[in-house]
């Protein structure tokens, strides 16, 4: 049985570069769906690089509105685990597997790296049952266009 999953391609955009101060570097991605088939939230998926490489995630679908309150655009936002390195201008594609929770604004940056902490933990979880190896093809949709794929 194959999972279902929302994939989303794109280019890797230069963020505020905030992530980096707060400990948890993101390569953003531009929705061209602003309207969003998928809803905001965070989850648990997969990127893979322009070479093939697979890596775990904690994905963000919103608008930080920690930071921009309810005016800023979507995005989708994927810290990779355990990655460090420079993915900018790079096609990443992006697998959602598992909704962690809805996005929150934190009253502090502090109160936000506690949340990204555990994110992060339960994205590890999640990826450890949910295998890369089993991801279904991503389709082509066009860069930042959310499809639904698997079954
Ligand atoms: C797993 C994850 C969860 C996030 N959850 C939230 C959230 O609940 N609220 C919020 O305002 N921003 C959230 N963010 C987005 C951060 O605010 C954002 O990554 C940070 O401000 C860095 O932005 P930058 O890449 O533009 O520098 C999340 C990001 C990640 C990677």
């Amino acid at each position: 049985m194959t999972a279902e999953y929302f994939v989303v391609r794109g280019q890797v955009e230069k963020g505020d570069q905030r992530g980096r101060e707060l400990g948890f570097p993101t390569a953003n991605i531009a929705l061209r769906d602003q309207d969003g088939q998928i809803g905001d939230g965070v989850w648990a998926g997969w990127a893979e690089r322009a070479d093939g490489t697979r890596i775990a995630a904690a994905v963000s679908v919103g608008r930080r509105p920690t930071y921009y309150g309810a005016d800023g655009y979507r995005l989708v936002e994927a810290h990779l685990l355990d990655f460090a390195g420079d993915l900018y201008g790079e096609t990443l594609t992006v697998w959602l597997g598992h909704h962690l929770r809805e996005q929150e604004a934190y009253p502090s940056s502090e109160a936000l790296i506690v949340a990204l902490t555990k994110d992060i933990a339960d994205a590890a979880a999640w990826a450890a049952d949910n295998p890369a190896a089993a991801l279904p093809n991503p389709g082509d949709a066009g860069d930042g266009v959310v499809r639904r794929v698997g079954a």
